[in-house]
């Protein structure tokens, strides 16, 4: 398919201009002012709008395993509705039971993720170690693209990954020239309070966030990162919720380190509120982890994005219907943790970010798509709108508008979090591999379209760092 985009003004991370865009055989073959259409192509009339490298969604969770249940989203409706959204890649975590084997795991994934109809890669989650651990990070990351391996500090019982592991897997990581990420909750002190909340007669979803205070969040994202700092291995927050982690990362940037933040469109816009609501229903629905918080951090955390301390945005799309809230009914300790939004990212941040004035457009597209690929190197390939990049590409209306809502979506879950949010623009078209996928409110998808994106290892990076490893050698003293 020849595509030819026409009239647009193109909005990459470092700056806007007024070109036209083609696409063909997948790639973005010219960008330019006055491009001829080649015989056949289909001619998009992008005047008024803006053409930007299609969104990045660095945190997924489709059909993911957890808490007794599976999420409802699979990889075929899950990357559909990103790309009505305008997001044209995934990344996805591939969450080992602790003891099953690392490639087992793998392996499965990718089985389930054949059915995508938009690109997508895998973050591999760390969870328990041995010695094949240690060599299956190896094979991971020399065979089969992986560049980043995944650490949950909360979730104590199932996936949790304690200090010895994670010192062993950055260490691996490190050695490998992979980043690391982690889940920052400290999930023993997590524990703890649950039980606590739980014994004092606190059973409804009001427990979850007395139970995951912003202070277990920022211990767990200090004390990553500072083991990060010794070991010297890159790392990368998820989904950052409050102050007291911000402040970690911020500290640590301004010393020096290699630190990355995410921080999830729901938690800059969303507060605790929603899980004092009396309706079971409604409050077990908002029920993620971290957990949503009071107002105050959302300014924070918009300071953070617009400072650059936090780099990416994700929607940590992780879905469960009402009947699966449910079996945390009488117990808040056991409604399965997550929330959608992979189709909504986009129009949320434009809407309170850009619209605002808090980002400017190249700055989103810097946060939504560009600074994605390059934390996790897939960048030129992805993140920008240039030629020889991939023709994955959102052309976004701002005059249009929308009112968010289940009954519209294409997300697979029966709750919107966003339901109800009137935002001014939109995807009008989202072009996957240089195919127009979404058009003007309709899908035209095939499953099993979308691939498996290699994600190479960071080698110049570690070789500067590695300088660094040497002058820490430790020096015996002679007697
Ligand atoms: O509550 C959440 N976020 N569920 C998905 C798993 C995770 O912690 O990211
Ligand atoms: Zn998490
Ligand atoms: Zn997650």
């Amino acid at each position: 398919m020849t595509v030819l985009i026409q009239g647009g003004t193109v909005v990459n991370a470092d700056r806007s201009f007024r070109a036209d865009v083609l696409c063909q055989d997948g790639i973005i073959a010219a960008v330019g002012e006055g491009l001829d259409a080649p015989k056949g192509a289909i001619i998009i009339d992008a005047g008024g709008q803006y053409v930007m490298p299609g969104g990045i969604d660095p945190h997924t969770h489709m059909q993911l395993p957890f808490m007794g249940t599976v999420a409802s989203e699979d990889f075929e409706t899950g990357t559909a509705a990103g790309l009505a959204g305008g997001t044209t890649m995934i990344i996805d975590f591939v969450i080992p039971n602790p003891q099953q084997n690392i490639m087992e795991a793998y392996k499965q994934w990718r089985e389930w993720a054949e059915k995508s109809v938009a690109d997508y890669s895998f973050h591999v989650a760390i969870t328990w170690w041995d010695e094949s651990v240690h060599a299956d990070m190896e094979t991971l990351v020399k065979k089969h693209g992986v560049n980043s391996f995944k650490h949950f500090m909360a979730y104590k019982h199932a996936i949790m990954c304690d200090d010895e592991t994670l010192i062993n897997s950055f260490t691996r990581a490190r050695e490998l020239g992979a980043i690391v990420t982690v889940h920052a909750e400290n999930g023993d002190l997590v524990f703890q309070l649950q039980k606590k909340v739980f014994e004092k007669g606190v059973s409804g979803p009001e427990g979850h966030p007395l139970s995951r205070p912003p202070e277990v969040e920022g211990e767990a994202a200090n004390r990553a990162i500072r083991i990060a700092e010794v070991l010297k291995v890159p790392l990368y927050v998820v989904h950052n919720s409050c102050r007291q982690s911000l402040e970690a990362i911020t500290r640590a940037r301004n010393e020096g380190q290699r630190v990355f933040g995410e921080v999830l469109a729901a938690h800059l816009l969303i507060d605790d509120s929603v899980y004092r609501n009396e309706d079971f229903e409604f409050a077990a629905a908002y029920v993620m982890s971290p957990p949503f918080r009071s107002k105050e951090n959302q300014d924070v955390l918009w300071r953070g994005l617009q400072s650059g301390n936090l780099q990416t945005t994700a929607s940590d799309h992780c879905c469960f219907c009402a009947d699966q809230k449910a079996a945390g009914k009488d117990d808040f300790r056991l409604i399965p943790n997550g929330t959608a939004g992979i189709e909504n990212r986009l129009e949320v941040l434009w809407h309170h970010g850009v619209s605002t004035g808090r980002l400017t457009m190249n700055e989103f597209v810097r946060v939504t798509s560009t600074n994605a690929a390059q934390i996790f190197n897939i960048y030129p390939r992805k993140g920008t709108i240039s030629e020889g990049a991939d023709a994955d590409i959102v052309v976004w209306d701002p005059a249009a508008s929308k009112t968010i809502s289940t009954k519209t979506d294409h997300q697979n879950v029966d709750f919107n979090i966003f339901e109800g949010m009137t935002v001014k623009g939109c995807a009008s078209h989202t072009i996957s591999q240089g195919k127009v996928v979404y058009a003007n409110g309709e899908l035209d998808v095939e499953r099993g379209a979308g691939r498996y994106i290699d994600r190479p290892v960071f080698a110049p990076y570690y070789d500067a760092l590695n300088i660094q490893a040497q002058q820490a050698e430790p020096v015996a003293v002679k007697r």
